[in-house]
């Protein structure tokens, strides 16, 4: 089999990518190796930033996010039973966000790559990269089968997990890592949200958000302990912590009800670099991971396609390697400044194992000071909506 690019993984930023080469007239073929069921379950990020929904309307998969989506215009932070409102709309000159969950993105996603015959092998086993600086080609088996695809470009969009990146060298490949000492634990219900729009709580016994995925489901978080297990935590146990977490005020909004998905979640900073070798790109989670914080795991993914996208149009156009050349540092321009947001807006609001009494009297100065500044709310704002691509 023989293709110009193969996308390894069909996440977000796999198939996201698969349908803009499709429109730039570039053959691809993803390959996945777990089902659609799977991809599209997994409850993952809830907010896309103006980008996000740009490129949804681009490749003409707007609709139902526009009926369905939730715009919102602010955001609030609570601490110490105190909330106050960044205005993101009238301090970015218009920018918002959109609330729609990722398992949503992926059902449009996935719905279209049917209608448009996008060529994607699910199951696909033991994926393997091979000459990757050229002129490379993918392995794997399904079915008991083994397969083989020639192509021109590998795009690595498996995730942290996957094999994409493990295929440049080590002395090539530079990493940086932080491991957060705690973890998010996640529940859905299906209960209107909170407040109509998200509340990032800082509280001395540690961090909670209230978000939402429409008028009538609500998803909370609330730091954890990494070794706290989700059978330790009852829904009523979860109700309760979160509620002495938001604060009198922004608890008399919580509706309780039963929980339909709990999960834990790690946190975690990392950055791949170079996110190119030779004739495979790295995109999304596989070449970077921030913590969820910021919102913006999704949302890098977007700019890496965006910008991988275009680099191998050019290519094909004009037969230029000048984008491709380009790409890992243009991504990681952007990456960077998100990494940078995600982790200061970790530090700011959740309990760290050395918050002595002097680190938590400075993430309340630091919290007074945005509530009353406006040039603090703004920076907060403007990389809240995202950075300009
Ligand atoms: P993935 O979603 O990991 O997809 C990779 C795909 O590759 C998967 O389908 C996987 O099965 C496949 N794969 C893996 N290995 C192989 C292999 N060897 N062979 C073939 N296929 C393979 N981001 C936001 O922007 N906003 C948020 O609000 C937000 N909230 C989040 C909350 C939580 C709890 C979590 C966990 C994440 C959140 N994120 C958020 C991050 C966001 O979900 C990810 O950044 C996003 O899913 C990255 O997409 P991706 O396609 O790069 O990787
Ligand atoms: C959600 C997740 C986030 O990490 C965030 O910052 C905001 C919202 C969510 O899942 O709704």
């Amino acid at each position: 089999m023989r293709s110009q690019v193969a996308i390894i993984g069909a996440g977000p930023s796999g198939l996201l990518l698969a349908h803009l080469l499709q429109q730039a007239g570039v053959d691809a073929v993803v390959l996945e190796h777990r089902d659609r069921e799977y991809v599209e379950g997994r409850v993952r990020a809830g907010v896309l930033e103006q980008i996000a929904v740009d490129l949804m309307d681009r490749i003409g998969l707007g609709a139902r996010m526009h009926r369905e989506g939730l715009v919102h215009e602010g955001t609030n932070i609570a601490h110490e039973g105190e909330m106050f409102r960044i205005d993101m709309k009238a301090l970015t000159g218009g920018s918002t966000v959109m609330v729609y969950g990722q398992q949503e993105v992926m059902k449009d996603l996935f719905d279209a790559a049917e209608d448009r015959q996008l060529k994607i092998v699910f199951g696909a086993e033991d994926v393997q990269l091979h000459d990757v600086t050229g002129p490379p080609y993918v392995t794997w088996r399904s079915g008991g089968e083994a397969h083989r695809l020639d192509c021109d470009f590998i795009a690595g969009c498996d995730g942290y997990h996957g094999v994409s990146r493990g295929s440049i060298p080590e002395d090539v490949l530079r990493h940086y890592e932080r491991v957060y000492p705690f973890g998010w634990l996640g529940v859905l219900a299906e209960v209107p949200p909170a407040a109509h729009e998200l509340i990032y709580c800082n509280h001395e016994r540690g961090f909670a958000l209230a978000s939402m995925r429409s008028q009538t489901r609500s998803r909370y978080y609330i730091q954890c302990r990494l070794d706290d297990r989700i059978e330790d935590w009852s829904d009523e146990r979860f109700w309760d912590e979160l509620c002495v977490r938001l604060g009198d005020k922004a608890a008399a909004g919580v509706v309780r009800g039963p929980s339909f998905e709990k999960s834990i979640a790690p946190l975690r900073s990392f950055v791949a670099e170079p996110m190119r070798y030779g004739k495979l790109f790295l995109a999304g989670d596989a070449a970077h991971i921030v913590p969820p914080t910021g919102a913006k795991g999704l949302n890098l993914a977007v700019s890496d396609v965006i910008f991988l996208s275009e680099a191998i149009e050019e290519f094909y156009r004009e037969r230029s390697t000048a984008g491709i050349d380009h790409y890992s540092a243009r991504a990681l321009a952007r990456v960077w400044k998100a990494e940078r947001f995600s982790w200061w807006f970790t530090g700011l609001t959740h309990r760290f194992p050395d918050t002595g009494a002097i680190e938590r009297r400075l993430q309340v100065a630091e919290l007074d000071y945005i509530r009353e500044s406006k040039a603090a709310q703004t920076v907060l704002a403007e990389n809240y909506v995202g950075l300009p691509i």
